[in-house]
């Protein structure tokens, strides 16, 4: 017989069993979950990455919710398996759903939630802060100290990139990709060029209007431009940030060929998702050209990074935080909650997943309606008014 997985519960006799795959930050999510009728059930399994079969052991035989993380294989199996346990819903705690089969999801009537809103400024602010560290050789100069290196200053000592009045470029100016440029632009006073499918509005009248504001400070505008093509932002930015959803048109976006049309000292970041970049091809790029940097999130095979990676100087990586503020995780915790209880308790969807605020007030009661079902249409979720 299987190892039963270990679990922590809260509200033994509450009606509806939801099930959540991970222990998330703060309690205000366990407590939504709890005054309304519902026992929660937290796997505490010191494993990091649950396999099919550990979720389907801890879905059993009755459960009205999951929620779930990015690091979870959900497909037909998991999805049929909570159909017949009873269950409604499935969250996932993150915005990108790369995992989640939604088409499965839909042959079982089960709802797709994400969280989207929430975590915007705070996955932008670490693509900021991975542009600065690789400008600056933060990381390398880091480890130079630690290793008792340092014996005085020297002109020539980590000398990096001067961001003011160069060209910062994203691949892909949603949500995330325009709060990073706007970051850019703003904080660093860098020329934007973007390439999105869709015309960033709202960005362009702010970088327009900020440019007017330093002309008439005397201080040379900073610009914008629309690219035609994606060529055309990796042949002239300076720093590149990535941002575009994961499918199949962006995997391997970054590739051998488009790395050559970048700039020999360009930059580039990613806390999209891994395989928007083929990384082999980006390792020998690295090796190949020691003043091109690198600033990565996120990994194609994850947890693994491709063999040589870690060993370049020129490579700044961390482990997958971009979303990693207190803040932020508690609130992605509370909507992925609200989402599976949402769908259980028959609300319809929220129409707006920008405006997620009135959800995270800590003062107030949340709206009666889910956060964010990607799949609301799909499965005939009616749509809230606002
Ligand atoms: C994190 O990577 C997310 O998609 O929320």
């Amino acid at each position: 017989m299987a190892k039963p997985i270990s679990i922590e519960v809260w509200n033994p006799s509450g009606k509806y069993r939801i099930v959540s795959t991970k222990s998330m930050p703060g309690t205000r999510w366990i407590r939504l979950l709890t005054e309304q009728d519902c026992r929660v059930e937290i796997c505490t399994e010191k494993k990091t990455i649950l396999s099919v079969e550990d979720i389907l052991a801890l879905i059993g035989n009755k459960c009205d919710g999951v929620i779930g993380q990015l690091t979870e294989d959900w497909g037909e199996t998991l999805f049929s398996a909570l159909r017949r346990a009873g269950g409604k819903a499935f969250s996932n705690m993150a915005v990108g759903y790369n995992n989640v089969d939604v088409n499965a999801a839909n042959k079982n009537g089960i709802a797709v939630g994400n969280t989207p809103g929430v975590l915007t400024e705070t996955t932008a602010e670490l693509a900021a802060a991975l542009s600065l560290s690789a400008s600056r050789r933060i990381a390398e100069a880091d480890q130079f100290m630690r290793a008792g290196l340092y014996d005085g200053w020297l002109p020539h000592l980590f000398v990096g990139n001067l961001l003011k009045g160069q060209t910062v470029g994203v691949i892909g100016a949603g949500r995330i990709g325009s709060a990073y440029a706007r970051m850019m632009v703003e904080g660093y006073k860098m020329n934007l060029i973007y390439y999105d499918l869709y015309q960033a509005t709202r960005l362009e009248k702010f970088v327009t209007a900020y440019g007017e504001f330093l002309k008439a400070n005397g201080e040379q505008p900073v610009t914008w431009r629309r690219a035609s093509s994606m060529h055309e932002v990796l042949r002239e930015a300076d720093v590149i940030s990535l941002h575009p959803v994961l499918d199949k048109t962006t995997y391997h976006l970054i590739n051998k060929e488009s790395l050559s049309f970048m700039k020999k000292d360009a930059i580039l970041v990613n806390a999209s998702r891994g395989p928007v970049i083929d990384e082999a091809a980006l390792v020998e790029h690295l090796k190949a050209n020691p003043m091109f940097r690198v600033g990565l999130d996120v990994f194609e095979d994850e947890p693994y990074m491709k063999p040589g990676l870690a060993e370049l100087k020129n490579a700044i990586v961390v482990p997958h935080i971009a979303s990693a503020s207190k803040w932020t995780r508690e609130g992605m915790a509370t909507l992925a909650a609200l989402n599976v209880l949402g769908r259980i308790k028959g609300y319809p969807s929220w129409p707006n997943p920008n405006l997620v605020e009135p959800f995270l007030d800590e003062n107030s009661a949340p709206p009666p309606a889910c956060p964010s079902i990607v799949n609301a249409k799909d499965i005939g979720l009616p749509v809230a008014k606002l």
